[in-house]
């Protein structure tokens, strides 16, 4: 038999980052000082709840010190911690007490740019002859006055902002508060690539790595062509030579040090070429492809199958149904999906990420325009990202248990269905969406052949129904999925019934099924 492939650790088990990495969005996950934000000593809080549910890795959104244009990704001090979330200490604490409950800690690291705050930029602003200039791009405008070429920033636009002072523009991809620094500058290299250092020093265990593929432009900075033509303002392939540097600096530290580059991309091909042409880059680039498939059997089989085949030999495929930029899951394809998406997500060959809230099944909200908080939304009507930024539902009780504030004072309204949705309520329901999480997340644990095993599409099934074996030594699990609200009936192996979505299968299945309306069922 082949030799299963998966990425071998330190001690030649699969390594801690093959596992289920949860999202924390630190604003909205637990406040601890009443002022209606979360903070670091909230997470750490709830590390019992993360160690509990069955997770390996927590990833926590930026919480550095920033004056929250981008709600921390506008970053002013790449090295601390922003007062609104706690300090240094509160950070420490938090890595040692989860490195004691075995939960590794990956940071969110925002390379691309920086506030237009941060010392840096400000050097950089005072005048054309500051040595700092040229860490981030500033151009002459053209003879007629007009931006220096014809990029949108990805908030709307112009990625151009006009300095007076100065007379030259710089360029920002995003918000004109997050100026893009210029990687092509050796400094500019050094400096970021000693902020992971910092941070590796003090026992991070991982990087996610903020719009990664943006960090090499277009060296001439030349108009952007029509479709189809290559984005200029992104993805250069000079970008692969800092990722390569950066894995050699991960891969000096021991403790399987990891990162994860936040990498939208629509070609298979380009999108994987951030595993290094000998996975000597990224672990792995964010794949995306689940959020943006239609909810449809045949349409996430052919996604998932476009994967096994884009991810080089040695390199580990990963999963993602939602994030802070997205609606979530439960919002897109309903509650009764999101129940199938949850077995989906835990049960393919790789990484998982889940999203926090999505384990209770937490619904986008709709948020009052007098309540938006988000700058994108603000600037392109209907893109806010608020909806699936509201704070956990932790009890029934004030607040959703989020907060001694009063909920009105939330940074974010609670989703309207906190009374019912929540950790509490859904720990005592065995039916619960919690419930199958933490049983989704035991049986990856317990089954080696679904953390590690060989992935491989089963055919032949009724339209609306997706089936996949792994497979790892002699093991071998099923899982089907039904995609629809109607019964689905169709032969099969016989199997014993590990977990269904349904709490009232159980038993063994003898050569036929009939799968219930949005049932997904596991056999072995
Ligand atoms: C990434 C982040 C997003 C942020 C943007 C700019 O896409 O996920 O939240 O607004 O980068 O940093």
């Amino acid at each position: 038999m082949d030799e299963p492939r998966y990425p071998r650790g330190e001690d030649g088990e699969a390594p801690w980052w093959t596992g289920v990495i949860y999202q924390i969005y630190p604003r909205s996950f637990q406040d601890t000082t009443g002022n209606g934000i979360g903070d670091i000593a909230g997470i750490t809080a709830h590390l019992p709840y993360l160690e509990d549910l069955g997770v390996d890795a927590i990833w926590i959104s930026p919480f550095y010190p920033s004056p929250m244009a981008d709600f921390g990704y506008d970053v002013a001090d790449y090295t601390d911690v922003d007062p609104l979330f706690g300090t240094l200490g509160d950070l420490d604490d938090l890595l040692s007490q989860a490195h004691r409950r075995g939960l590794r800690v990956v940071i969110d690291w925002v390379p691309n740019h920086t506030s237009d705050r941060h010392p840096w930029f400000i050097e950089s602003r005072s005048g054309p002859a500051n040595p700092r200039r040229d860490w981030y791009v500033w151009r002459d405008p053209r003879p007629d006055g007009s931006p220096p070429n014809n990029w949108s920033s990805m908030f709307g636009g112009p990625a151009w902002k006009w300095d007076e002072p100065t007379g030259q523009y710089y360029l920002h991809s995003f918000l004109e508060e997050q100026p893009d620094l210029n990687w092509r500058n050796e400094d500019v290299r050094h400096a970021m690539f000693d902020t992971i250092r910092f941070w590796l020093d003090r026992g991070v265990d991982g990087f996610r790595i903020d719009v990664a593929h943006f960090v090499m432009k277009d060296p001439m900075l030349r108009d952007q062509l029509d479709p189809p033509a290559r984005p200029r303002s992104m993805g250069h392939p000079d970008v692969h030579g800092v990722y390569r540097d950066l894995r050699t600096i991960l891969d000096s530290y021991d403790g399987e040090r990891f990162s994860v580059g936040e990498i939208h991309l629509a070609d298979p091909e380009e999108w994987a070429s951030y595993y290094g042409t000998d996975n000597d880059e990224l672990h792995m680039p964010f794949n995306f492809s689940l959020v943006k498939t239609p909810w449809d059997a045949g349409a996430v089989r052919d996604r998932v199958e476009a994967i096994e085949a884009a991810v080089p030999d040695g390199g580990w495929p990963n999963y993602v149904l939602g994030n802070h930029d997205e609606r979530r899951i439960a919002g897109r394809v309903g509650r009764d999906q999101a129940r199938v998406a949850m077995m989906l997500l835990l049960t393919l060959r790789g990484t998982a990420t889940l999203y926090y809230g999505d384990e209770i099944g937490m619904q986008d909200q709709e948020i009052p325009p007098d309540a938006q908080q988000d700058p994108f939304g603000h600037r392109v009507p209907g893109e806010g990202r608020d909806g699936c930024r509201t704070p956990m539902q932790w009890d029934p009780g004030p607040a959703a248990g989020f907060s001694t504030a009063p909920a009105v004072d939330l940074w974010l309204p609670l989703n309207a269905d906190w009374a019912t949705t929540n950790v509490a309520v859904e720990s005592d329901d065995v039916t619960s969406m919690l419930s199958l999480t933490r049983r989704l997340l035991a049986l990856r644990t317990r089954m080696p052949a679904l953390r590690s095993g060989e992935y491989r599409t089963i055919d032949g099934l009724p339209e609306g129904v997706y089936g996949y074996e792994r497979a790892l030594a002699l093991d071998r699990i099923r899982v089907f999925l039904n995609f629809t609200n109607e019964s689905r009936t169709f032969d099969l192996h016989p199997g014993r019934v590990l977990l269904s979505t349904d709490p009232d299968r159980t038993g063994v299945v003898d050569g036929s099924i009939t799968v219930t309306p949005n049932e997904g069922v596991i056999l072995v």
